[in-house]
């Protein structure tokens, strides 16, 4: 739920009709159609979903130029055909056969007779949009086309995700380790790990119900040892696909840890995976700062209280100061009660914050705690949750500023 959506909504406190949807990549959509009907729908639904920016060609399918892939370069092409017609038919193949891998072609058509259907996904179309087009469907073919996109693009080396809080207890933990099982959802190919740099009361391992021997301690017992064959062979592996470096389960002075060391074991981390979600203690430490300089998003999460916004703002401008890099950073509320059983107001505490929150996650402790107690992410114990939804807009959220950050931005066309 994002605060927009929070602010909008009605005086019996319902959610507004059309929620923004982020997509995981930046998507251009070229539309090919005469039925205004068509264009104007797709238009006004491509419009709530961010990250895709659309392109449309008044035209019959049958029609346009055989080139129209090389000229317009989309991701994702909406062809509208009409089944009777033989030259549109013969187009869509044609056009099919010359999109790459990284190209979804969709038809949508006036008629979805079952074997008409059969007759389009037989020409190697991706997938099949009955008009009238409805969001829903529209949604779910533009995230697979998103997903399709993301995996035949060129990896351009890990990304590292970095959770802080402010205020003991404020949920990081929770966000970090479902943050990564969201990203392992989204993208099954990629390979995601989980950092529990918390070393001394590192909970992740407790959290995903990991019983590796092997972890942090290992590293700050042979530092010189750390490469990539040293670090794959101290990570313990979720059933999930996540990968962890579990903290030590004995204590361990803070200062005793190189910056240089974390340095390394984020840089080996990042060659090795796709994406490096880390989990920082609560307190602030000789090497957070070299952290965050490695970090590409770090977000901040906090609790919606007057205590709570105050130690975030302190976190926050400690993220503006010198040796973070370019860091981006993100605001999340987590354990967010909604509406008027909240003192402070989300609007409220942007104001305080001088920036604005960029994701609420609700508050379940009856659905957090069962995942702790069944060492599960939150996709395992209920799918169909707000606090499940809500952390995978977060997830998503962080997968799209890393697409902007890494050249893919939103504005370009
Ligand atoms: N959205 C939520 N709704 C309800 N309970 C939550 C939510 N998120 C986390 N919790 C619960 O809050 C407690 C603290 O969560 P977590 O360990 O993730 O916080 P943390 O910020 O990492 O704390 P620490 O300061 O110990 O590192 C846990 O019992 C967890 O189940
Ligand atoms: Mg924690």
């Amino acid at each position: 739920m994002s605060v927009a959506d929070e602010n909008n909504r009605d005086d019996e406190g319902r959610e507004p009709q059309r929620t923004q949807v982020r997509l995981p990549v930046a998507l251009k959509v070229v539309v090919v159609s005469t039925t205004l009907e068509v264009t104007e729908s797709l238009l006004e639904m491509v419009e709530t979903m961010t990250g895709a920016s659309v392109e449309v060609i008044v035209g019959e399918i049958g029609g346009i130029d055989d080139s129209v892939l090389q000229h317009h370069n989309p991701d994702v092409l909406i062809a509208d055909v009409r089944l009777e017609s033989p030259t549109d038919l013969d187009r869509l193949r044609s056009i099919v056969q010359q999109a790459e891998a990284d190209t979804c072609v969709i038809a949508t058509a006036q008629t979805s007779s079952v074997e008409g259907v059969r007759r389009l996904m037989r020409l190697g179309i991706s997938d099949f949009l009955p008009q009238p087009i409805n969001r829903d469907d529209l949604m779910s073919a533009l995230q697979h086309a998103a997903r399709r996109v993301r995996q035949s693009r060129p990896s351009e080396g890990g990304h590292v995700i970095t959770f802080l809080h402010a205020g003991g207890g404020a949920g990081a933990t929770t966000l970090a380790v479902n943050c990564a099982s969201s990203i392992k959802e989204t993208n099954e190919k990629a390979k995601v790990c989980v950092l529990d740099l918390d070393v001394q009361f590192g909970q992740v391992a407790i959290n995903l119900d990991l019983k590796g021997s092997h972890g942090v301690l290992d590293l700050l017992e042979n530092p010189e040892r750390l490469d990539a064959m040293f670090l794959e062979s101290i990570m313990t592996h979720h059933k999930s696909g996540l990968d962890v470096l579990v903290a030590p389960d004995v204590l361990v002075a803070l200062d005793a840890i190189e910056p240089e060391l974390v340095v390394r074991v984020i840089e080996v981390a990042a060659e090795l995976y796709d994406y490096v979600v880390i989990d920082m203690p609560l307190a602030l430490t000789p090497w957070s700062q070299s952290v965050l300089g490695r970090s590409d998003v770090a977000v901040m999460v906090g609790q919606l209280t007057v205590p709570g916004i105050r130690q975030l703002r302190r976190l926050a401008g400690i993220l503006t100061s010198d040796g973070v890099g370019d860091v981006r950073t993100l605001v999340v509320l987590n354990r967010f009660l909604g509406g008027w059983k909240t003192s402070i107001r989300p609007k409220e505490a942007e104001k305080v914050l001088g920036r604005p929150i960029d994701f609420l996650v609700a508050n379940d402790f009856k659905i957090a705690s069962q995942c702790i107690d069944q060492g599960v992410p939150l996709s395992e114990i209920k799918k169909r949750s707000t606090i499940h939804r809500n952390v995978a807009e977060m997830a998503n959220g962080i997968l799209s500023l890393l697409s902007e950050k890494h050249g893919a931005s939103y504005l370009e066309s």
